[in-house]
């Protein structure tokens, strides 16, 4: 449905819920619109964010509603700047959601002890203000959602769901965390902790998802951590942590994704990680000091979508089972937490929540000191929308079959020593956007059509001495049109049949 929510509704005096949720709702509400609607409990409105139109709830500042609710959700309909005085008549609500309803305000002193029974709040999404409430609740609060606000200040909070991602938090994360055994989710994602992890991680067994990411927590991942065997995602990238990649991971049996990424964290990555972590989805290491060989063993990792190992000082060769990653047919599981994972593709780094994850595949591993050949089985990840080889020391060729990888979007094996000939069947990736190959040792003429067509920057193949053609501006002289290649991937000059091609006018 869409335009505006009419004034009559306000006079079904026996409405009890009102569900109005999903839509594209505009215009403006008002008192009118609730006039008769005293049996009231649950009020459930939500409209599409778009540009051109809002839903505003606009009411004098002395309105006492007619109704007492119990379950107020609000998402996206404008209702600040400043904080509603008539919600101070709804003091028997369990469920109060007012996100992204454009409050540019400081949290009302005593709004957490005045909603006793509240036990799931949503007030993200908005620009709050104020200390972070020093939470008393029952043991019965089950989710208090506040991220993306301005909240600063220190928290010491006694729940099961704790999102303050995105505020501006400060100090270390307390010891008394540890004394939440309730705790599910804990998300205190983009804010200032700093100091190191608090050591008493023990009694936090229901603990599902432990998001840190994008704060200045430095020091070691304490070892109390062992207990966390429900983790099923664990985010510390973007800190100051170091140490090695611990042992007492492999307790997380049901972790999908682990991503410590942009941290100081170094030494070798474990053998058993394949085979102990078989839930795993995600594994993201980018920007790290590990180094070492990368496992043989990585291989049971059969439902891997992302791998990514770039930046760090990895070497060896690329394991020869690659193309068994990933093979796993996957069930969509959705973690009720919208969590986030960034990747490098085209190039620049995108930010992809869980609704992508099942959509991008990706193996990175940029940026190492990986040697020996691309092993051939990588086009058995028919899925892989983004392999990044880059700036390795790898030799070899591209495999054969690499036009099997219909999804591919991004392709870069740029600072290699890759020779033998740039396949032909690249030209039917039709997806393919981001294409980099320079500074390698292709010899002879850079294959064309289909989507190599539009691709036709130059930068793409740049650095190669031994490449001609457009769209590099060397031409392929009649000596270089015959360098060709061998089924095996070897370079020859000068070919019997040539002549053949010649006559006809093929060659050149
Ligand atoms: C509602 O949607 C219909 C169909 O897309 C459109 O023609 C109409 O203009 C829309 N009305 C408003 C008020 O946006
Ligand atoms: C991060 O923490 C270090 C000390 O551990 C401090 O010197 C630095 O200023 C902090 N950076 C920010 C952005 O808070
Ligand atoms: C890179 O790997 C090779 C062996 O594959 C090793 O000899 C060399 O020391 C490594 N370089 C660095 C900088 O780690
Ligand atoms: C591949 O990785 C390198 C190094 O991490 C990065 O600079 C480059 O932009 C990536 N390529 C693409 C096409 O995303």
């Amino acid at each position: 449905m869409n335009g505006t929510i009419p004034e009559s509704i306000g006079i079904l005096a026996m409405l009890v819920s009102l569900d109005l949720r999903w839509n594209s709702w505009e215009g403006v509400l008002t008192e009118a619109h609730f006039q008769n609607l005293t049996r009231l409990k649950s009020l459930w409105l939500s409209t599409k964010v778009s540009a051109n139109s809002t839903l505003v709830l606009k009411v004098k500042q002395d309105w006492v509603p007619p109704f007492k609710l119990i379950d107020l959700q609000l998402t996206n309909v404008r209702i600040g700047p400043t904080f509603p005085t008539w919600l101070k008549t709804q003091n028997e609500l369990n469920v109060l959601w007012l996100e992204n309803a454009g409050i540019s305000d400081t949290i009302p002193h005593g709004l957490w002890k005045s909603y006793p029974n509240v036990t799931d709040w949503n007030l993200s999404h908005n620009k709050l203000r104020g200390q972070v409430p020093y939470f008393k609740f029952q043991p019965l609060v089950a989710r208090v959602d506040l991220r993306s606000n301005k909240l600063e200040g220190e928290l010491l909070p006694n729940l099961r769901w704790l999102d303050l991602s995105s505020n501006s938090i400060t100090g270390r994360i307390p010891h008394s965390i540890g004394m939440l055994k309730e705790l599910g989710f804990l998300i205190l994602r983009n804010n200032f902790l700093s100091g190191k992890l608090p050591p008493l991680w023990k009694d936090l067994q229901q603990l599902r998802i432990l998001d840190l990411a994008k704060n200045n927590i430095s020091g070691n991942v304490p070892s109390s951590m062992r207990y966390l065997r429900s983790l099923e995602a664990l985010s510390l990238s973007q800190n100051h942590l170091d140490g090695e990649f611990h042992s007492f991971f492999r307790n997380y049996k049901n972790l999908q994704s682990l991503d410590l990424g942009r941290n100081k964290f170094s030494g070798k990555l474990p053998t058993w990680l394949g085979e102990s972590l078989p839930s795993l989805l995600r594994l993201r290491l980018r920007f790290n000091l590990f180094q070492g060989d990368i496992p043989q063993q990585l291989c049971p990792l059969s439902n891997l979508q992302i791998l990514d190992l770039a930046h760090n000082d990895f070497s060896g060769v690329i394991p020869q089972c690659l193309g068994s990653l990933c093979s796993n047919e996957k069930e969509h599981y959705f973690l009720e937490y919208d969590y986030q994972i960034f990747l490098v593709t085209k190039g620049i780094e995108y930010g992809y929540g869980q609704t992508f994850f099942g959509l991008v595949y990706s193996i990175d591993l940029s940026s190492n000191n990986l040697s020996g050949e691309i092993p051939d089985n990588i086009t058995n990840i028919l899925e892989l929308v983004i392999m990044n080889f880059s700036m390795n020391h790898l030799t070899g060729r591209i495999p054969k079959k690499i036009g099997n990888l219909h999804m591919l979007e991004t392709l870069d094996l740029s600072m290699n020593e890759l020779c033998g000939a740039i396949p032909e069947s690249l030209s039917s990736l039709t997806f393919l956007s981001h294409l980099k190959l320079s500074s390698n040792n292709w010899p002879g003429k850079i294959p064309s059509g289909n989507q190599l067509q539009t691709l036709n920057d130059s930068s793409i193949y740049e650095g190669n001495s031994l490449l001609c053609g457009p769209p590099l501006s060397t031409k392929c002289s009649k000596d270089e049109t015959k360098l060709r290649v061998t089924p095996n991937g070897t370079v020859v000059t000068k070919m019997e049949g040539e002549l053949s091609h010649s006559r006809s006018g093929l060659a050149w």
